[in-house]
């Protein structure tokens, strides 16, 4: 079992969004006995929250499901659980950095890491932004999802 885990601020926007692609990519490969795929925020502003509804819609426009996601804070028991943790933005990897347990294994890292044809490092916050900045951060997702599963892929031989 790959257990992941996407972080970023709030958990309404980007992580639940890298959380809905990335499983809809893993299912669409029949690969999802092999993955645990969630998602968690730094902090608790919407804690119980469902997905922001531009979340929702950029989501659906784009055949992925986010429904049944609800905001949580990331918590320690997320440092044991997951063996990847990954980042949206630099100030979230180094607050997962700086909460790590010195027992834990899991790997803390950049969502976008993977996508090495990328000049972008980051996902950006889109929460004061609008539709467009929602269009932007979902085609950022979509394609460091596809390179992390890739990566994945041949990582674990599957
Ligand atoms: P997210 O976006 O981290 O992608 O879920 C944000 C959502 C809410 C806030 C910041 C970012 N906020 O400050 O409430």
């Amino acid at each position: 079992m790959i257990k992941v885990l996407f972080v970023c601020t709030g958990n309404i926007c980007r992580s639940p969004l890298a959380e809905g692609v990335f499983r809809h990519l893993v299912e669409a490969e029949d690969l999802g006995e092999y993955f645990t795929i969630a998602s968690a925020g730094t902090d608790s502003y919407h804690v119980g929250e469902k997905p922001d509804p531009r979340t929702i819609k950029i989501a659906r426009k784009n055949g992925v499901s986010v429904e049944g996601i609800r905001a949580r804070r990331m918590m320690e028991d997320d440092y044991y659980t997951y063996d990847y943790i990954f980042a949206m933005d630099g100030g979230h990897l180094f607050e997962i950095q700086q909460h790590m347990p010195a027992g834990a294994h899991a790997r803390a890292e950049m969502f976008l890491g993977s996508a090495s044809d990328l000049s972008e490092t980051e996902v950006p916050d889109p929460w004061y932004g609008d539709e467009k900045d929602f269009e932007k951060v979902f085609a950022l997702i979509d394609k460091g999802s596809r390179a992390l599963l890739n990566r994945l892929r041949s990582e674990r031989n599957l």
